[in-house]
């Protein structure tokens, strides 16, 4: 049994992370500010005694110091964040705070107190808008917004002090995470929880562009069983991968499992592209597989039939 803190615990991963690190029968921690988690994602896992729940900024002067302090757990999975690349548009200052200068306090707290492991959720906004296909971890790095510059400085951040101090860091650039749990807040949240609210509440979907954009579209399960593995196997050393499926998916081929389950739905509406928008994003999930053994289990159409039937 492990003792890990997980920071972001009652966000969309986090919360995921922290279920299935419980189920291991490991002891943890979680960290949250409430910004954008819910407290709600953690009713499972307050019922267990095995889990303590603390509410601070992870910003706040010396607070998660003191954390790692009284608890000195065998590692820290660092989720809390600023998730929205909308946001980090709109806001680049609290951008900088929340993803990079916090980042920054855990990996000195972890240093300070020894603490063996860190794994970080990075992310595919690290490659921009990079058009290999698949993106390899060696794909130029060019982020085009300051979300995906944050999480570059932070993957460097943590290297350094790995490379200086020894503790090993996991770089996790998560793809595009879809699963319960996920808030469908803006017309700017992931594109399955969108239309996943819109197909329940029987009204039409939009599709920017022709639909045959395609992600890889990654199971939330699936993600954070790379974040447990990479926080509690023995053997792994520090690096950086993708966790993806290796696999595209269309929109197209995403309403058809919606339309498929909702019969009778409105037909999608179309729009202009979104200004920016990729049309491919595919991942290799080599590097994944050599570091940590990791291989994604959840198809894309099981997954949305899970979605579809817990909500
Ligand atoms: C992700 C980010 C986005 C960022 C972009 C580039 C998330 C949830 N999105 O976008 O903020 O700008 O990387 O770094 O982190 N779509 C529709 N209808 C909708 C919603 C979306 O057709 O109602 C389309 C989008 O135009 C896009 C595709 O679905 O073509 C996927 O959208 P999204 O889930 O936002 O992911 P990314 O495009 O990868």
């Amino acid at each position: 049994m492990s003792h890990i803190i997980v920071t972001g615990a009652a966000g969309f991963i986090g919360s995921h992370t922290v279920d299935q690190l419980l189920a291991a029968g490991h002891l943890v921690t979680g960290v949250d500010n409430f910004r954008t988690g819910r407290r709600s994602n953690l009713n499972g896992a307050s019922a267990s005694k095995n889990f303590a729940l603390h509410e601070f900024d992870l910003t706040t002067p010396g607070a998660f110091d003191h954390l790692l302090a009284e608890t000195r757990p065998d590692a820290v999975i660092h989720l809390a964040a600023l998730v929205s690349v909308q946001e980090s548009m709109a806001n680049p200052d609290l951008n900088y705070t929340l993803n990079l200068h916090a980042t920054h306090l855990v990996a000195e707290a972890a240093r300070v107190h020894g603490v063996k492991r860190i794994v970080f959720a990075s992310s595919a906004a690290v490659y921009g808008d990079a058009t290999e296909r698949p993106i390899r971890e060696s794909t130029t790095k060019r982020p085009i917004s300051p979300y995906g510059a944050a999480k570059l400085a932070s993957e460097a951040i943590l290297l350094g002090h790995a490379a200086a101090f020894g503790l090993t860091v996991r770089c996790h650039r998560y793809f595009n995470v879809f699963g319960p749990r996920q808030d469908p807040a803006s017309s700017y949240s992931g594109v399955i929880s969108v239309f996943e609210r819109r197909f329940r509440e029987g009204k039409p979907v939009t599709i920017y562009g022709d639909g045959r954009q395609t992600r890889d579209f990654i199971s939330v399960h699936d993600v954070a069983r790379a974040n447990v593995i990479a926080a509690t196997r023995s053997g792994i050393g520090s690096g950086v991968a993708n966790i993806c499926t290796g696999r595209p998916t269309s929109l197209l081929d995403v309403i058809t499992v919606f339309r498929a389950h909702y019969v009778g739905s409105a037909a999608p509406s179309h729009a202009a592209p979104r200004h920016g928008d990729i049309i491919h994003s595919l991942g290799a999930p080599e590097e994944a597989s050599a570091a940590l053994d990791f291989r994604t289990e959840v198809g894309v159409e099981a997954g949305l039939q899970e979605l579809i039937h817990s909500g």
